[in-house]
Formats: structure tokens, sequence, C-alpha cells
């Protein structure tokens, strides 16, 4: 196959699209399990994901944050792992789960747009609107904050979430990145 051929052949199974000559997406998704341990498997991950932009200190921070309010609200609410949680958010790491169940996340870098979803197949959620609400908990005997939510909505650009009881939880958000600008590899 000639080489061109053959990209178009990867373009095509969506491994690597260059829609332009400085377009690109990249995609990449991982299954872990529900314990509070993975929470930072999971930020770690995101933030390699886009560790070759050019990104400032806080725009990574807030992405982080993002996940880990997505990732804990999976374990804790939608499977009910509260193993490492402890009151007031702090956290110990435990490699447990009561429940058993995975976490999936997505992440889709599409020119300078970040798409990040995080879903569950636990407990879902009845009234989404009520649990958008800042400060609002199902959990107040845990100390929760209710604030994560609004975290995701503060530190992304956009926020949809998608639940079904009985069925699971699909949190989808969206930021802007700078992805014109990347760091040039050294090796
Ligand atoms: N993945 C999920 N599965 C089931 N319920 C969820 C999920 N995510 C959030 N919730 C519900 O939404 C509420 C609000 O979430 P959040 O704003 O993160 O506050 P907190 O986690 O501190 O309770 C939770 O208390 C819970 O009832
Ligand atoms: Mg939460």
């Amino acid at each position: 196959m000639r080489t061109l051929e053959r990209e178009q052949a990867l373009c095509e199974q969506n491994l690597w699209i260059r829609k332009g000559m400085d377009s690109m997406k990249n995609e990449t998704e991982i299954i872990f399990d529900a314990i509070s341990n993975n929470e930072n498997f999971a930020r770690m991950a995101v933030a390699a994901f886009v560790s070759h932009l050019n990104l400032t200190l806080d725009e990574l921070a807030d992405i982080k944050t993002a996940v880990s309010e997505a990732v804990t609200n999976a374990i804790i609410h939608g499977y009910e792992n509260l193993e490492g949680y402890g009151m007031h958010g702090d956290k110990k790491p435990f490699s447990y789960a009561r429940n058993p169940g995975k976490v999936r996340m997505c992440c889709v870098l599409d020119d300078e747009m970040l798409h990040i979803e995080v879903s569950d197949t636990g407990k879902g959620i009845e009234n989404i609107e009520q649990a958008m609400e800042p400060l609002y908990t199902s959990r107040p005997e845990l100390e929760r904050s209710g604030m994560g939510f609004s975290f995701m909505e503060a530190f992304m650009d956009e926020l949809e979430v998608e639940s079904e009881p009985g069925k699971g939880t699909t949190v989808r958000m969206k930021k802007k990145v700078n992805a014109g600008s990347w760091i040039d590899s050294e090796e």
C-alpha cells in the first residue's frame, strides 16, 4: 500500500486523523475499576493525554479537577464505593471495591476542543436538575460539599449530564485548549 493510502486507512480507523495541515484529532478511552485509587489514575491519564499542549498550570489544574469530580461521583454515588473516602473530602489510597463496577473515561482532542466523557453503569440520578444545583448533595452524612457539578461547570466550558436510574450516568465536558502551540519534543 502506498504511504498516502496507508495514512488514509489509519484515518478511517480513527487512530490518527490529519484533517488538514494544522488540524488534528486524537482519541483515547480507558476503563478502570470504581475504586478511590483510580481517581488519581484518571487525573494523571488526562494530564498525560494533553501533555504535548502548552497549557498553563491553571488550565491543567482545571481539567484535572473536573475529571476528579466526575470520577469521584461515579465511584461514590454511582457504585457507592465509599472506601478510601473520608470525611471532609479526605482520601486514603484504597483498592477494594465493595460494589464491583467500571468507570469509563474517553478523551478526544479535536483541534482546539478537548472533549471528556466519564460514564458509569451505576445507580443513576433521579433528578438531574436538582443534582446539579450548587451545594446539593444526596449524602450530607458523608459531609460532601455538593459542589462537584458546580466545579465541573466552572472549570470547563460546557457540561452535559445524562442519566437513567438503574442504568448509569454519563458526564460530558468540553474545554477549548490552546492546541495551536505545542511543546516541542526534545527527543
Ligand atoms: N455518577 C453518579 N451516579 C449517581 N449519582 C450521582 C452521580 N454523580 C452525581 N450524583 C448525584 O448528584 C449529587 C451532586 O453531585 P456533586 O455536585 O458532585 O456533589 P457531591 O458529590 O458532593 O454530593 C450527588 O450527591 C449524587 O446524588
Ligand atoms: Mg461530587
